[in-house]
């Protein structure tokens, strides 16, 4: 099956998640298609833990959206004057 936009199960743009200072995802996106296997890899506290977290929302994201199957599932919003 090729990768194209009508196949994306879950997509996230600029998905941002900070614990006070520290700036642990910044700046995420990626798309991950139906048969797909996306494999995340990092040292331990790159935030790949983080990452899963935030998809499942056992962690609110700093800023940043969410999609699974085309609905949206968070979109956070931070405004800065
Ligand atoms: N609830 C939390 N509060 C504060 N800092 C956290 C919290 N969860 C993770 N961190 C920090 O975020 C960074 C990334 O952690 P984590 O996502 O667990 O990394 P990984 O899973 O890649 O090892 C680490 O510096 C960790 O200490
Ligand atoms: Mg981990």
């Amino acid at each position: 099956m090729a990768y194209n936009n009508n196949n994306v199960i879950l997509k996230i743009r600029n998905l941002n998640k900070h614990f006070g200072k520290l700036d642990v995802l910044r700046n995420i996106n990626l798309d991950l298609h139906k048969q797909e296997v996306l494999v995340i890899i990092g040292p331990s506290g790159a935030g790949k833990s983080t990452l899963i977290r935030c998809i499942n929302r056992l962690e609110e994201p700093t800023s940043g959206e969410i999609y699974l199957m085309e609905k949206k599932l968070i979109r956070i919003q931070i405004i800065t004057n």
